[in-house]
């Protein structure tokens, strides 16, 4: 069965709307975990825009799921995961610009940085994935660099103006999932996944893990947190 992986950082983004205390990541995380979410996932951002080091120490402390932390490979994000020791750090690309992750990691482009976090990250027993376009250039320089988890960019997806178009990505997303099985990754997949597209996504058999947080936490706006999570839980499965 898949597992559900709720990223919260859109909580932060609340918190960091007033530059005050609340609402708190963790206390966020804390009913996600009891609505059924198999991991938190939190991205620390070079700009801090959301998420901040004193979020990702106290969901260490408290979360009893996993923690997916999603970071780029700057130095300083390196050496906060090397203290926080997430049970995963996933590789994303980053741009200061941007609104949220557009397009997944180059690993052919940038292999020499990841190889170095890639070691760096393992040396610290964190298991490292990367987040990948479903493009067999990208996974087969993954597996060279004995890379054993990878997360499918599902933006495309997600963002397909008609269902030939969406039936188009999902077929790529299933070859790209099952290329990756037979090199021996494990593959989850994310962004821009909701309530709707998740349907025909999550019947894909070697996606073992979902990571869905924006249209969790919109929904949670009307319905509650806790409501929200069992909802998209039910759906993954
Ligand atoms: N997975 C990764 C690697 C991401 O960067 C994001 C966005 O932060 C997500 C999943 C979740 O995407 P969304 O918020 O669109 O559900």
């Amino acid at each position: 069965m898949a597992r559900l992986g709720v990223n919260i950082d859109h909580i932060a983004t609340l918190r960091e709307a007033r530059k005050t205390k609340e609402p708190l990541p963790l206390a966020g995380a804390l009913i996600c975990e009891k609505a059924g979410a198999d991991s938190i996932v939190a991205h620390l951002r070079e700009d801090r825009r959301h998420i901040k080091e004193k979020d990702l120490f106290l969901l260490r402390r408290k979360i009893r799921t996993r923690l997916n932390l999603e970071m780029s490979t700057a130095r300083d994000v390196v050496s906060v995961a090397c203290k926080v020791k997430p049970d995963r750090a996933t590789l994303v690309p980053e741009k200061r610009k941007e609104l949220t992750t557009e397009g997944g990691l180059d690993v052919v482009s940038n292999s020499a940085r990841i190889k170095e976090v890639f070691r760096k990250l393992d040396k610290n027993g964190i298991e490292v994935s990367l987040f990948i376009d479903p493009d067999k250039r990208q996974i087969d320089r993954a597996a060279i660099l004995g890379i054993s988890f990878i997360e499918l960019h599902t933006g495309r997806y997600a963002n397909a103006q008609s269902s030939q178009e969406q039936k188009k990505f999902l077929v790529q997303i299933r070859q790209a999932a099952e290329y990756a099985r037979q090199k021996g990754i494990r593959v989850s997949a994310g962004h821009g996944l909701d309530y709707r597209n998740i349907a025909a996504i999550s019947k894909l058999k070697m996606l073992g893990e979902f990571n869905i947080g924006y249209s969790i936490i919109c929904y949670a706006l009307f319905v509650g947190l806790e409501q929200a999570v069992r909802k998209m839980k039910l759906l993954v499965r």
